[in-house]
């Protein structure tokens, strides 16, 4: 009998699904066959062409070429797709009081300095209304976390991130705060803004042939993590923004929305800081979730190590 050869698309389905059956490691089997059963599913479904086909090559050709240190166009289609939401949810489902987490997001650099209490991540920054951001760390019984580092990272009052900016070369708008013995934590900084995710390549052709926008809800970003406890990559968001409902990557949770409170007089920690009013505070505890043996979260510093960029040098 001459051997079969495939004749629909289906065969091809079947016969590419039957090569990778073979894969030895299980977990990359079932990553494998899922891939292709989904993969092909869709082209099938949307009748995909050639001449579509192609353009999908070369969006991602031009993603490529567009990540840098400072730029990742890949982790971006991840997050304006929802995929990074979903991964984030199915990766750290946490239990009932434990603090959220939500997107990392493309930001994040190493190399920030470590801060006392009430050191100013925003002293570059001379347009934004100064903020403090206090709270503690607990654990999920109420605990003080005492020694707990707050890796924190925001855009400056312009909408840019200090990478973004071409007026400068070195880490703005990054800090590492500890907690003290009581599990408390304070971060002077300037008021989050909403700002725009870049849109100068394929992501921002993508958001605007799809009718959406770009924006994303004021926000400040922290990987809080302590000896002995998961880390959680999360954010803080301005319960006033009008993007709270339409973020462009889905990463707004509602435990996470906070009140920024104005004060135009000048009083407590702000009068201790030299902070001339108005400034705005606002209060965050993060609850933390003792690290299960052997769990394999990985954290801000081996993501990136991971990816391979951004080192702050
Ligand atoms: C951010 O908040 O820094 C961010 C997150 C996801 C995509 C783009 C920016
Ligand atoms: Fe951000």
């Amino acid at each position: 009998m001459p051997m079969q050869r495939n004749t629909t698309e289906d065969d091809i389905t079947a016969e590419a699904l039957q090569r990778f059956a073979g894969t030895q490691d299980p977990r990359l089997r079932q990553i494998m066959l899922g891939l292709i059963r989904h993969l092909h599913d869709f082209v099938k479904e949307v009748e995909l062409t050639e001449a579509e086909w192609f353009q999908a090559i070369g969006i991602l050709t031009e993603a490529g070429r567009m990540c840098s240190d400072k730029r990742q166009e890949f982790i971006l289609f991840s997050d304006t797709l929802g995929v990074s939401m979903v991964v984030d949810l199915l990766s750290h489902r946490k239990p009932d009081g434990a603090t959220e987490s939500t997107v990392f997001g493309p930001f994040h650099r190493l190399g920030a300095p470590e801060l006392p209490a009430g050191g100013n991540i925003a002293h570059l920054d001379k347009t934004g209304t100064p903020t403090l951001v206090g709270g503690r760390v607990l654990d999920l019984d109420g605990k003080p976390i005492a020694g707990a580092l707050l890796d924190v990272w925001q855009a400056q009052s312009s909408g840019l991130y200090d990478s973004q900016d071409e007026n400068l070369t070195d880490l703005h708008m990054r800090g590492k705060f500890r907690t003290d013995a009581d599990g408390r934590y304070l971060i002077r900084t300037v008021l989050p803004v909403n700002y725009p995710i870049p849109s100068d390549g394929p992501v921002g052709r993508m958001l605007r042939a799809t009718g959406r926008h770009p924006w994303r809800p004021a926000h400040i970003h922290f990987v809080v993590s302590a000896d002995g406890y998961e880390p959680v990559t999360t954010h803080i968001f301005d319960r006033t923004d009008e993007y709270l409902d339409s973020d462009a990557v889905f990463a707004v949770k509602d435990s996470l929305i906070c009140d920024f409170a104005r004060n135009a007089r000048a009083g407590g920690e702000a009068a201790r800081l030299g902070i001339e009013p108005p400034y705005y505070t606002t209060e965050f505890d993060f609850r933390l979730k003792a690290a299960e043996q052997g769990s394999t979260v990985l954290d801000a510093q081996r993501r990136l190590a991971a990816l391979g960029a951004r080192a702050a040098e």
